[in-house]
């Protein structure tokens, strides 16, 4: 299968500062891909640059071949949870709903058949008894598994989640991920942020490690290795030296309006 995911010399910077830092890399179709590194690594970053949520500074992405604003209705995303606003007054029902339809359509009704697919997604996700609950009376796992069914509902080709099974308890975890498993033997990709090496090792085939820049990507046996963890995790800090570094020698390449 080609590649779904094409990431040429990708750098983004808040303010100026960069978080990442000319990442290169490819993703091939039908993986279970995991993006492993530390907290403040640029993960969430990464997730939003694909999604065209956050504008680079430099280099571009590429998904199916095509700008992300040509295949939006391919793609499915979850984001991390502490990210989102749980106060927003809606049913569970309701965010499952919004998987069927991208925000041009948001005004249009839905249908007894959309209906029927979002029953479905909650009830994969075990969350069909509460689709009458606003989300913000929900805890934590549940909301989890609601944006989970709400991504389903897409049926996209191409899922890219956040650390989905963060909150979620350990039987959540197993049914999420036999269910992101058939998925993923249907031939969709998955691009997901998980942060527990324990499981990430059995979870996913193919991995991507990062740490601001690109420290390896490829299929498990090739890269989930200690070396390269140890690589991920344990060069933190003089990496960041080495960026600052960097940062002084070379101006930071700038966007043209
Ligand atoms: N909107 C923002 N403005 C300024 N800095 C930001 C912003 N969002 C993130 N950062 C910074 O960018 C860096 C990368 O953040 P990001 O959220 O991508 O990391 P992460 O790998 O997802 O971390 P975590 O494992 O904690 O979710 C961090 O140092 C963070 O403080
Ligand atoms: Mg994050």
């Amino acid at each position: 299968m080609s590649d779904v995911l094409e990431i040429h010399d990708l750098t983004v910077a808040y303010d100026k500062k960069p978080v990442l830092w000319n990442v290169d890399f490819d993703i091939p179709g039908g993986k279970m891909v995991g993006i492993i590194g530390p907290n403040g690594a640029g993960k969430s970053t990464l997730i939003k640059s694909i999604m065209g949520l956050i504008e680079p500074d430099g280099g571009h992405v590429k998904i199916f071949d095509k700008d992300v604003e040509e295949v939006r209705d391919r793609i499915a995303y979850v984001p991390q949870r502490e990210t989102v606003d749980w106060d927003f007054p809606a049913s569970v029902m309701d965010v499952a709903l919004m998987g069927l339809y991208n925000n041009k359509r948001w005004f249009q009704r839905y249908t007894k058949a959309d209906k029927k697919i979002a029953e479905e997604c909650l009830d994969k996700v075990g969350m069909l008894s509460f689709a009458k609950r606003q989300i913000s009376q929900l805890s934590g796992g549940q909301q989890q598994r609601v944006f989970l069914a709400r991504a389903l509902a897409r049926n996209a080709d191409f899922y890219l989640m956040d650390e989905p099974f963060a909150g979620v308890d350990a039987s959540t975890e197993t049914s999420i991920l036999q269910l992101l498993e058939s998925m993923r033997d249907d031939g969709k990709t998955l691009l997901i942020v998980h942060h527990d090496l324990q499981t990430a090792n059995r979870y996913f085939d193919w991995f991507v490690l990062l740490n601001r820049r690109l420290i390896a990507c490829g299929p498990r046996e090739e890269v989930f290795t200690e070396e390269k963890i140890q690589e991920t995790y344990g060069a933190r800090i003089s990496l960041i030296e080495e960026l600052s570094q960097q940062l002084g020698q070379k101006k930071l390449p700038t966007r043209e309006y």
